[in-house]
């Protein structure tokens, strides 16, 4: 009897998923949050395939598929000109319709390459769920649609007001801002009012303008028989957040989850100089840096002049990652890098002022 009643058990823990994995932003900073994921599933014995711009390559890594699709997507935002919006002064409408278009493109890279197609379009595959990212217009979660499968949204941060619309989660933005914009804590009544005002534009933009095209082009690849893309967003299962550091926690449905800080690794020993450094800083260091997609280089001249001024007058070290050789009129407390091991040198700074969409919310901050 105790036999009959262990061996059930014993099934599910053995049970493993055949698992796709579309992460598809061309974006470093974003696949570092991934890579751990699909590193890990695929480690604890479910097959795993993944489509990404950043692949592992790890050849231990047995039950693991990399679509590397760096060829296919890695330039278009540059080609686009996406950073060109982002680092300059154009109202917040203007860089958030940037960002969709720059994803259409994208999807259309996507599911036109015959790798692609061969998982999308291949009656024997079977996988059992698809995960996908959330904040990016859902084109390619058609492809779970497609599938009949279901699918789990993974964010390398918080969600932008179409995720928690489509997973019914209150979003009162007099309550609580956009990701998009620089409000955080306790809004003041203007803010209040403009964090209304752009909830309406978004919500006008994405069902009229955005929702619309996404199903055209996920039509175009996957089939005319296909759901509308609107109501595919709506059937995602489940909504998995992550780095909350950068989003403001708020009261959530359950099937939004908050996770910790997936990428964070072992820290390693600094480079020397750096080092030395970081060490000779009798008053601390501030370490500032725009992220990996979002150049300090490319800032306007009247931006990193206030941001200049504003170091020359702390009696702190600055380091900055700025990614070109020279700085002129860099004043005599800031060192600058191209690169930094943000990781490692967290634990020696006083402050750290990071900004992930910080740009793009400065100019209508
Ligand atoms: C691959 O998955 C199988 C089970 O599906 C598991 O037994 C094996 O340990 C996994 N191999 C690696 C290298 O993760
Ligand atoms: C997908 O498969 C169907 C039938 O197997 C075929 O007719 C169609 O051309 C394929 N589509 C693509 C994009 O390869
Ligand atoms: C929602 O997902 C399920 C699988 O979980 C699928 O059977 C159903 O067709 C999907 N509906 C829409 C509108 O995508």
């Amino acid at each position: 009897m105790k036999a009959l009643l262990i061996f059930p058990l014993l099934w599910t823990v053995i049970d493993c998923a055949n698992i796709l994995a579309i992460f598809h932003m061309p974006s470093y900073s974003h696949q570092v949050v991934f890579q751990p994921i699909w590193r890990e599933l695929s480690l604890r014995g479910h097959q795993v395939t993944v489509i990404t711009s950043h692949p592992l390559n790890d050849p231990t890594l047995k039950n693991l598929t990399e679509i590397d699709v760096s060829a296919l997507n890695l330039d278009i935002p540059k080609k686009m000109r996406l950073m060109h919006y982002i680092e300059k002064d154009q109202p917040i409408h203007v860089k958030v319709q940037k960002v969709v278009e720059v994803n259409y493109e994208i999807a259309e890279v996507l599911l036109s390459d015959k790798r692609v197609i061969g998982v999308y379009n291949n009656s024997a595959s079977k996988f059992d769920l698809v995960l996908v990212q959330p904040y990016m217009p859902p084109t390619l979660f058609a492809i779970a649609a497609k599938l009949k499968l279901p699918f789990v949204g993974i964010s390398s941060f918080g969600a932008f007001f179409p995720s928690y619309y489509a997973m019914g989660n209150p979003h009162p933005p007099s309550l609580y801002s956009d990701i998009y914009l620089p409000y955080h804590g306790r809004m003041t009544f203007s803010e209040r009012l403009r964090s209304t005002l752009f909830y309406l534009w978004h919500r006008y933009y994405w069902t009229f303008h955005a929702l619309p095209k996404c199903d055209q082009i996920a039509k175009k690849y996957l089939g005319h028989d296909l759901p509308y893309i609107g109501d595919i967003e709506r059937n995602m299962s489940l909504l998995l957040l992550s780095n909350p550091i950068l989003y403001e926690r708020r009261p959530n449905v359950p099937t939004i989850i908050d996770l910790e800080m997936l990428h964070v690794k072992p820290v390693k020993p600094l480079p020397a100089d750096l080092k030395q450094f970081l060490d000779n800083a009798k008053q601390g260091v501030i370490y500032f840096s725009l992220g990996s997609n979002v150049l300090s280089a490319g800032l306007t001249e009247n931006l990193r002049k206030v941001l200049m001024e504003a170091f020359s007058e702390l009696p702190y070290q600055v380091l900055w990652k700025f990614e070109d050789d020279k700085l002129p009129g860099k004043p005599k407390n800031v060192e600058i890098r191209k690169w930094i091991p943000q990781q490692d040198v967290l634990g020696k700074v006083v402050i750290f002022w990071m900004s992930l969409v910080g740009i793009i919310s400065m100019s209508t901050g």
